[in-house]
């Protein structure tokens, strides 16, 4: 079992980056606190996905680095990156006719070496992931024949069979029924205090944002727009700010997180009387 021995630091700065002639994330800076829970929101098309694609080097910065453990993952071997970070992307597609206990397995591809095969050690980060995202009772079936929210389970127990000091998640709760949301909040939440896992995940709930993480950056047009404690960030003026939405934010009476309460055209309540 490796359990992370220090907390990896992971470090954006001046971070330029896009597709084709385009920059959509423009200049961004962004020092992930180690061994904590960050949680990234912004609007549509703000440039979150593409963020995290920069962070694990799906695509190339045109300026500024992205630095982990002080080095830029661009200089380290692909098998070192993949060890130290596990990412779960968007809409993640499974190879055809793949089953369940198969793809949880290629998490455990970049520790495998060279000459050393499967070993017990990969045989139990797969078990343990598949029990931890109740998955195990579904582990012979093919990925293609599972509901979205069974698929979305599959996925993530593949990041956790990764077993990386850190883990970036593009929409973990996609799909989930509120119980599985809150579920696998809990169990990303308990890595992180179980094996000090730094966990940076992209949510749209703002509310569930708030309540997980311990850090929470609002972005808006390929920039950072405001970063902090969730009580500082989930404020009326940003919500207004960052996704034009009038709303009330209230203390949640069960976690003592902010709670914010859009106001529709016509979410007000008329006058009595
Ligand atoms: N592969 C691509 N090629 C060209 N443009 C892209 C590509 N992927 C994303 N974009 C564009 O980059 C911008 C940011 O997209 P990104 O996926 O980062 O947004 P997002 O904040 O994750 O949005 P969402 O909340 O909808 O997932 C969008 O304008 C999108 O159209
Ligand atoms: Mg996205």
């Amino acid at each position: 079992m490796s359990a992370a021995a220090h907390s990896t630091s992971l470090v954006v700065s001046g971070l330029s980056a896009g597709y084709g002639e385009t920059d959509i994330l423009q200049g961004l800076d962004l020092t992930v606190p180690p061994g904590r829970i960050t949680a990234i929101v912004g609007a549509n098309a703000c440039g979150k996905s593409t963020l995290l694609r920069a962070m694990s080097r799906l695509i190339q910065p045109r300026r500024g680095q992205v630095l982990l453990d002080g080095k830029s993952i661009h200089h380290l071997p692909s098998r070192q990156l993949a060890r130290q970070l596990g990412l779960l992307p968007q809409s993640p597609i499974a190879p055809e006719g793949i089953t369940v206990a198969d793809l949880v397995s290629r998490g455990r591809h970049p520790h495998q070496g060279l000459f050393s095969g499967w070993t017990r050690a990969d045989d139990e980060a797969v078990a343990e992931a598949l029990v931890t995202t109740a998955t195990d009772g579904i582990a012979t079936r093919l990925v293609d024949e599972l509901s979205g929210g069974q698929r979305q389970r599959v996925w993530i127990a593949m990041a956790l069979a990764q077993q990386t000091d850190l883990l970036l998640l593009d929409e973990p709760t996609t799909f989930l029924d509120i119980s599985h949301q809150i579920e696998v909040l809990d169990l990303l939440t308990d890595l992180n205090r179980a094996r000090g896992t730094t966990i940076v995940m992209v949510l749209h709930d703002l509310n569930l944002a708030a309540r997980y993480a311990d850090y929470l950056v609002a972005m808006a047009a390929g920039r950072l727009h405001v970063s902090g404690k969730p009580e500082d960030v989930l404020t009326e003026s940003n919500v207004r700010e960052v996704f034009g939405l009038e709303s009330r934010v209230i203390t949640d009476p069960t976690s003592g997180r902010p709670l914010m309460l859009p106001i529709g055209r016509h979410g007000m309540v008329e006058a009595a009387g």
